[in-house]
């Protein structure tokens, strides 16, 4: 298929501005420019176009009687054609200065035109405002790329990853490439497999982060590692997991928990500023506990009030009898629900095990003392939802206070989403970031019957839990650490294992056979008995940090060509069926499916 109008060729002619950038200053010069139409408006003997490049928007103009051929030729260009435009920067009359583009005061007024690509309709405008299905936006993501807000996304992307290399070099960190065809690394997801040719029936596994080869970088001397990172772990999708993303991995020797929030904070108070946020540290700490009794999730939310203890206000009231906590809620101003969704509430809290005491008439009526006790505590107004909930049934868990204070917290956020319009706490750029510490060391499998790693397993005991660690793994806690923006888990890391007999007690721990650790870590374990100095470190996921900077809900807005919620891409088709000519190659065959 040919062109649909004659192309020129762009030879030596460079551009002199960009488009964003003209102003009332530059009146009078002559400028060359480069970009995409638009937007076109022909008023028959004028012809405007709205010139697009990735800094920005001018207006080009085209006048019949000043240059009759040039505004022939315009009159063939159509939407996201590709043009250049030579001419001079003139003021705009001021009934004519458009405030909504930055370059509003001027136009350029054309003396010659190169159209140096056609387009055709694009599958969907270019404006932000339009809505587009996401299946149309990914099919067509360089055209979706185009559109100004994924355009600041990706921009503001680069300028956070250039601003964490500049900050992370400054701070002595030596930027360091670790392999991705590699074994498998535990996190916790499963591995993508990559068949190996020369060696049919192996398999490389994709890293799901480099965390055993950053600990052997410590082990090697380089005493302070970074890398942003790209990880693959497939898992189940949802808007803050990609099953490629990238991570901002650092990993530090000799340090304390403090030394690696030194370097942290101080990174993500310039990354804010990047993004034009002001933060400060040092950021709120919390222990995971606190942040369990008072939030009743592990990644609180700080712009929604903390819970509060209220089963102490009603001991002997017969609403709370089993041992466990009672919890009051507040949302603030969000005013009286409705009997329908007081109702909503109570099926939400039953479905996760709660007795939801809403009807605070009722309440003040049979326990007016205890019910102005528990109001006082929460800092409760008039206009604040406050809603006391217990646990239902029997205690259920290892921690079983843990499993109510976390329904507990579900209903909370809940409440808090389901009448954000009304109550206006959920403001994008309110940034509140904390860090939990002293996580649980494991965490109880209900299906294998057996305890986990909560972080992974090469994370440090607390000293004085280390004769713990077989007879009461309940109560171990751990070296590790969160950092938590609005209720997003924005990284995570610890303090290492660094010595062996150590790493052999948590395998031990983690019912992990002498054998099967050799065999999976082996050279893990024999690393740490050369020399292997106090080691720890952090992952920032990157997709996160931009996200939640850019005020968006999803990380796809923040990637360039990201993976739907199925795990394909709909642009290159991936994954997609090979020639069974490759697949013998590499020795395999496909079982399909019944
Ligand atoms: P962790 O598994 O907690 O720790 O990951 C660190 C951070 O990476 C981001 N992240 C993701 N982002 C998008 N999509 C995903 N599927 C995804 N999975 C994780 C999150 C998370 O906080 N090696 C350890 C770190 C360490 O101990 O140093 C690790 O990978 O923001």
């Amino acid at each position: 298929m040919g062109p649909s109008v004659p192309l020129d060729f762009l030879g030596d002619l460079r551009r002199t501005h960009h488009c964003g950038q003209i102003r009332a200053c530059n009146a009078g010069s002559h400028a060359v420019l480069m970009g995409w139409v638009h937007r076109r408006r022909d008023l028959g003997g004028v012809i405007f176009i709205h010139l697009r490049d990735r800094d920005g928007v001018t207006q080009v103009v085209f006048h019949s009687e000043v240059a009759a051929e040039v505004h022939a030729k315009a009159e063939l260009i159509r939407p996201e054609y590709v043009i250049a435009v030579e001419g001079r920067v003139a003021l705009r009359s001021p009934e004519t200065v458009n405030p909504n583009l930055e370059t509003g005061e001027v136009e350029v007024v054309a003396d010659k035109v190169w159209i140096l690509n056609d387009s055709r309709t694009p599958p969907f405008p270019m404006e932000d405002t339009v809505d587009v299905s996401e299946d149309a936006r990914l099919k067509y993501r360089y055209v979706d790329l185009r559109r100004p807000n994924m355009q600041r996304n990706i921009m503001l992307r680069s300028r956070i990853s250039f601003a964490v290399r500049e900050f992370l070099h400054s701070q002595g960190f030596l930027e360091i490439e670790t392999p991705f065809l590699t074994a498998s690394t535990p996190e916790g997801a499963r591995d993508y497999l990559v068949p190996s040719r020369v060696q049919p029936g192996c398999f490389y596994a994709l890293p799901q982060s480099p965390q055993l080869f950053k600990q052997l970088l410590m082990v090697s001397g380089f005493e302070k590692y970074f890398q942003i990172v790209r990880c693959f772990r497939d898992e189940d999708l949802r808007a803050d997991r990609q099953p490629e993303f990238t991570q901002i991995d650092l990993e530090m020797s000799f340090p304390q928990q403090e030394r690696i929030f030194e370097v942290i904070e101080p990174l993500i108070s310039r990354v804010c500023a990047v993004a034009g946020h002001d933060v400060q540290p040092p950021f709120l700490r919390l222990t995971y506990a606190e942040a369990m009794r008072l939030y009743g999730v592990d990644k609180p939310d700080l712009r929604i009030p903390p819970m509060t203890e209220a089963a102490d206000l009603f001991a002997g009231s017969g609403l709370n009898e089993n041992g466990l906590p009672m919890v009051a809620i507040r949302i603030p101003r969000v005013g009286a629900l409705t009997r329908r969704e007081r109702d909503e509430m109570k099926a939400f809290g039953a479905e996760h095990g709660l007795r939801v005491f809403d009807d605070l008439k009722r309440l003040e009526r049979d326990f007016p003392t205890a019910l102005a006790q528990a109001r006082e505590r929460a800092g409760a107004a008039p206009e604040d939802l406050l809603v006391l909930a217990s646990w239902a049934g029997d205690p259920r868990g290892h921690r079983p206070e843990e499993t109510v204070y976390q329904a507990c917290g579900r209903l909370r956020l809940y409440a808090a989403h389901k009448y954000a319009e009304r109550h206006g706490l959920l403001n994008p750029r309110d940034l509140r970031f904390l860090w939990v510490v002293d996580f649980p060391m494991f965490e109880w499998d209900e299906e294998e019957n057996r305890w986990n790693a909560a972080h992974h397993p090469f994370t440090s005991v607390h000293d004085e839990d280390l004769d713990r660690l077989t007879s009461d793994p309940a109560r171990c806690r751990a070296k590790s650490y969160d950092l938590v923006l609005n209720g997003t888990e924005l990284g995570s890391g610890s303090i290492r294992i660094h010595r062996r007999d150590v790493q052999d007690k948590v395998f031990t721990a983690l019912g992990l056979s002498d054998e099967e650790a050799r065999r999976r870590f082996g050279f893990l374990l024999e690393a740490l008995e050369y020399g292997a100095p106090p080691h720890g470190g952090i992952a920032l996921g990157l997709d996160r940090t931009v996200m939640l900077l850019a005020g968006e809900n999803s990380i796809r807005d923040v990637i360039p060509f990201p993976k739907t919620a199925r795990g394909t891409d709909l642009m290159v088709n991936a994954p997609s069926e090979v020639p069974e000519r490759q697949l013998r190659e590499l020795g395999i065959q496909i079982r399909r499916p019944h």
